[in-house]
């Protein structure tokens, strides 16, 4: 079978050094010395002034939102995984849903500015597979009205926008390191942000609250990983080159034997370095995609619908007008990409694709 990804595995007797110091140490979590360590390498390697480790990318969004005390009304994307709008919902907010740019598949902004308010308090955009939003009109529109942005930024491991990591964009930007990502921890996230002040009080956030043994400051959840989950992530790291190379290579080769114009692919912002994170395809109409998909589920490939159905759809928000998103999502279909994927493997799925195309 070729799965839409496969995490990537680095080779045991790596991890298992590891695993020796844990049961030295006796010392599995709450903020331990891999955990700090892991910390320390992912700041060099982004060039970011603050980052927490936290458990998941779903909880790196629930303790930004409480992190800046968004309230009321928050506009979003419908075009993102659930775990974008489902966070502003868990948090007690309203998710406002803005349509996409149908060639970067991010939040338009020039629809951001209709949608606000005086409920509105901020904004929370997914920089889409990787591909970051128009981060300058963005700031423009929440600086001229008051407002917060949070980027949920998980697929955007490495990419960088105006030679500085996206991460360090917005008043928080949250990632998650999921096995799915490009770069992982197993399960992990992490929050971002340039605000020593805000970063102190998450740091607080993410250990229920603790300012000390006996010493509470401010309301907090478990959002703490562990040094199982760190020393994976320090591991993965040391491969992260390759990681991208691979990705990189894969994405061209797809990108040269599917350049047709009937399948259309995401433009990605100028001012940036893309990550390769994803490679997603979009059909001309829901009945084309549904039956490449169909052909390659056949033949044991297993695309994905990323992301489908748009969010506006979900049964927990309220519907906004979002035809753009709502049109792409029933016909995109992001297609297998992950370290071990051979040129042979790609060659198939791309043979498939094109034939079904001539019927
Ligand atoms: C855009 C987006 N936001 C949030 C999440 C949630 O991250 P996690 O699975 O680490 O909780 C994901 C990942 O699956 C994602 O793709």
């Amino acid at each position: 079978m070729i799965p839409i990804t496969k995490p990537f595995m680095p080779p045991i007797e790596e991890y298992q050094k590891f695993l020796e110091g844990i049961w030295e140490r006796e010392y599995l979590t709450n903020n331990g010395p891999l955990v700090q360590e892991l910390e320390v390498r992912l700041k060099e390697y982004l060039g970011v002034n603050n980052l927490l480790y936290v458990s998941n990318g779903t909880i790196a969004l629930q303790i930004a939102i409480k992190a800046l005390g968004l309230k009321g009304e928050i506009i979003t994307t419908p075009f993102s995984y659930v775990a974008t709008t489902s966070s502003i919902v868990w948090e007690g907010c309203e998710p406002v849903f803005v349509d996409i740019d149908p060639d970067t598949l991010n939040i338009d902004p020039e629809l951001i500015e209709t949608a606000i308010t005086e409920r509105t308090t901020g904004i929370l955009a997914t920089h889409v597979f990787g591909n970051p939003c128009d981060i300058d009109a963005i700031k423009k529109i929440a600086n001229k009205h008051g407002l917060k942005v949070i980027y949920d930024a998980s697929h955007c491991f490495g990419t960088t926008y105006k030679d500085r990591s996206v991460f360090s964009y917005g008043d928080i930007s949250t990632t998650s390191f999921h096995a799915t990502k490009l770069f992982h921890t197993i399960e992990g996230g992490a929050v971002f942000t340039d605000d020593d002040e805000l970063n102190y009080r998450m740091r607080r956030m993410r250990n229920f609250g603790h300012a000390g043994f006996e010493q509470f400051d401010g309301v907090g959840i478990n959002g703490k990983n562990s040094e199982f989950h760190a020393a994976m992530g320090i591991v993965n790291l040391n491969y992260i080159d390759s990681i991208f190379e691979k990705r990189k290579q894969q994405s061209l080769f797809y990108e040269k034997h599917l350049h047709r114009p009937e399948f259309q692919m995401i433009t990605i912002q100028p001012n940036c370095d893309f990550n390769y994170a994803y490679f997603p395809v979009i059909f001309e109409s829901e009945q084309v995609m549904l039956k490449v998909n169909r052909s390659l589920v056949n033949k044991g490939i297993v695309p994905r619908r990323y992301f489908y159905p748009s969010l506006g759809t979900l049964d927990y928000v309220i519907n906004g007008n979002n035809p753009l998103a709502d049109d792409i999502s029933s016909r995109i279909l992001c297609l297998p990409l992950y370290y071990e994927l051979s040129e042979a493997e790609q060659e198939l799925i791309c043979q498939i694709i094109l034939s079904e195309k001539k019927e």
